[in-house]
């Protein structure tokens, strides 16, 4: 049975683990090596040239040092490849780290230092972008704005589906027509492989933040890029160069993590979708921001991304006061940034996660965002009642 003829399910559970059984093992085993054996100085100096200009250890070689490869972490980067329909993929330390590697290969390596941003944004990398701090030059602009966005000098679009904090879901094919040759960078942290795969839509570039649903337990920091191999050899020497990469025991977690990721993603989803109707209902609630229930204005529900995913945000009557008052007598929800795992999260975007956003771009402080995890839906409604009928 090849790979295109598996569910999503078999492949979470096997992909990235081929070599298993000619190892004898049956679990992922961690390779801790911050170097390794060299055959000889010919085979070794041809393993450096050949991973620190992008490509994988040649047979007969040797990996190097940790800083160039480690087979535990290109394991978890071709499981991951496989559930993004890619052919490869680059993991580092964060998902701002393979963010960052994307800018320098796209932007500053290529000699293209203006990037379109399409809003809104996760708060870290609409920061990062503002800041220039990369050397990189950014116009920020809505999804229909892309096309007239493009420069010459234009190295990478970059978007966010759904957009964080308000749940907006953008068409990935429109952004990538208007983008033409550019390459178009699609932040899917929130909507997993489960739900949307960026790649089949026209997107060079998927990048999640793995510290959220691929780890999936809130205990391990790491970023990752699914795209061509072509891309994989552009942003491995940043990675190499730069030193921004997954430690072997976070790939382990997260390649463990994505063995449970469409149980647990369609699971959560399951019960935001019960939280989110039943927020609707609450004369607390301005809004509810959850995929669909304000229309779907590009048509992406169903086709692009397969479900709603286990977001969640609100708008509330009473604004910061009653978002103040929401946060801080949760009991089962815990008041924190972050989102994905197991366990239910609810926090105040403005305040935290988009706080470095500039002006009229920052989310408005009545809105809460919450990631829904597995506890009980009628828990979740219960703490969260309390809070807003206070
Ligand atoms: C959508 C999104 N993208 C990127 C990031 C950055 O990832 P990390 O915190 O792993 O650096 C986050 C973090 O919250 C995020 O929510």
């Amino acid at each position: 049975m090849t790979d295109a003829d598996m569910h999503l399910d078999t492949l979470a559970v096997h992909a990235g683990r081929e070599d298993l059984n000619e190892l004898g093992l049956h679990a992922l085993p961690i390779d801790l090596s911050s170097t390794n054996p060299l055959p000889d100085i010919e085979k070794g100096g041809d393993s450096y040239e050949a991973i620190s200009g992008g490509g994988r250890p040649p047979a007969g070689g040797s990996a190097v040092y940790a800083r160039l490869w480690n087979p535990t972490v290109a394991r978890f980067e071709t499981g991951l490849a496989k559930l993004e329909h890619a052919e490869a993929a680059v993991a580092f330390s964060s998902g701002m780290a393979a963010l960052s590697a994307a800018l320098l290969a796209f932007t500053s390596a290529s000699g293209k230092h203006h990037v379109v941003a399409v809003r809104p944004l996760y708060g870290g990398t609409d920061h990062l972008l503002a800041t220039g701090l990369l050397g990189t030059e950014v116009t920020f602009c809505e999804p229909d704005e892309v096309r007239g966005a493009v420069r010459e000098d234009t190295g990478l679009v970059i978007m966010e589906t759904p957009a964080n904090p308000t749940l907006e879901l953008v068409s990935i094919s429109s952004i990538v027509e208007q983008a033409g040759d550019v390459p178009v960078l699609v932040d899917n942290t929130f909507a997993t492989p489960v739900l949307q795969n960026p790649l089949d839509h026209g997107a060079a570039l998927v990048m999640h933040s793995a510290t959220k649903y691929l780890g999936g337990h809130g205990d391990v920091v790491g970023g990752v890029i699914a795209c061509s191999e072509a891309h994989a050899e552009k942003l491995r020497p940043v990675r190499a160069i730069t030193g921004a990469i997954l430690h072997p025991l976070a790939a382990y977690l997260l390649h463990r993590g994505l063995t449970t990721l469409p149980l647990r993603v369609r699971a959560q989803q399951e019960n935001a979708r019960v939280v989110a109707e039943w927020l609707a209902t609450h004369p607390a609630v301005e809004q509810v921001y959850y995929p669909g229930m304000n229309g779907d204005p590009h048509g992406v529900l169903g086709s692009q991304m397969t479900g709603t995913g286990a977001m969640v945000s609100i708008r509330l009557a009473g604004g910061l006061d009653a978002a103040e008052k929401l946060t801080s007598s949760v009991r089962v929800f815990t008041h924190a940034v972050s989102l994905g795992g197991v366990d239910s999260l609810i926090e105040n975007p403005a305040a935290l996660t988009h706080r470095p956003v500039a002006g009229d771009a920052k989310p408005e402080t009545s809105i809460v965002r919450m990631s829904i995890g597995l506890e009980h839906p009628d828990d979740l409604i219960a703490d969260l009642k309390r809070g807003l009928d206070a």
